[in-house]
């Protein structure tokens, strides 16, 4: 058995944090969430009125990016890491539409992609790790083993996202969902600094046709060929 590093790219709410982390505990790996690290920094810009619908302060951000701490501490009553920004817990508070709204223009700066790029590559040193986000197998990690690109339509994805904002209690209408998932489809895949784009050698998972069991099966299914081919 070898240890290989596993890639897991894709749009937003197709499911790829829920594959990567049944993967890493099925695997024993360890599970990292990029998307946490990018909404964490984009919490830090929020609560130090650096950003808003309105305004941004990138450059004040960009000069702040060395008093921001980010970590993951494994919970074991849920299985994975949860993000601290500052030693602080945020792992529920980052996922709120507003930061979701935001984020994107957060992620869309090239010092602060640096920052974070460095610090998922000192995760992945000793391999056995599952990552997902948007530029793990073109930026991250080009030589990883495994490579996933997970893609569904706008609609099923923004039926999941609105899902989790109701189980949430978040007051949002679906319309709004929709709108957030469509506008961060845009940024992710336009930005000038690694755009979401499929790695030449990632193997395309459409969510709209599988169920989740199936995609999990298939995954596995790749990881297990790799892994057992020493
Ligand atoms: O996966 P997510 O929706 O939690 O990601 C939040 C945002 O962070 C998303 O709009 C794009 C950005 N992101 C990124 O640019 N690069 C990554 N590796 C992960 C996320």
């Amino acid at each position: 058995m070898k240890n290989i590093t596993i890639a897991i790219d894709g749009f937003s709410s197709t499911g790829k944090s829920t594959i990567a982390k049944e993967l890493a505990t099925k695997l024993k790996y360890v599970y990292v969430d990029s998307g946490a690290m990018y909404r964490a920094v984009t919490l830090y810009a929020m609560q130090h009125n650096l950003i808003s619908e309105e305004f941004f302060l990138k450059e004040r951000l960009i000069d702040a990016l060395n008093n921001i701490k980010l970590a993951f501490k494994f919970n074991p009553d849920l299985g994975f890491g949860e993000i601290y920004l500052n030693e602080v817990n945020v792992e529920t508070e980052i996922r709120n539409m507003k930061v979701s709204r935001l984020v994107s223009k957060v992620a869309e700066i090239p010092e602060v992609r640096k920052k974070l790029v460095e610090q998922q590559q000192q995760m992945g040193i000793n391999k056995s790790v599952v990552m997902d986000g948007r530029d793990i197998g073109t930026v991250v990690f080009p030589d990883a083993e495994l490579k996933i690109f997970m893609t569904a339509s706008a609609e099923k994805r923004a039926k999941r996202r609105f899902d989790e904002f109701l189980d949430r209690g978040e007051q949002v209408t679906f319309a709004e969902t929709l709108k957030n998932v469509e506008y961060r489809d845009h940024i992710d895949t336009t930005r000038k600094d690694s755009p979401l784009v499929k790695a030449k050698d990632a193997i395309e998972i459409d969510n709209s046709t599988l169920t989740r069991k199936e995609q999990f099966e298939k995954v596995y299914k790749c990881a297990l060929e790799i892994i057992g081919s020493d």
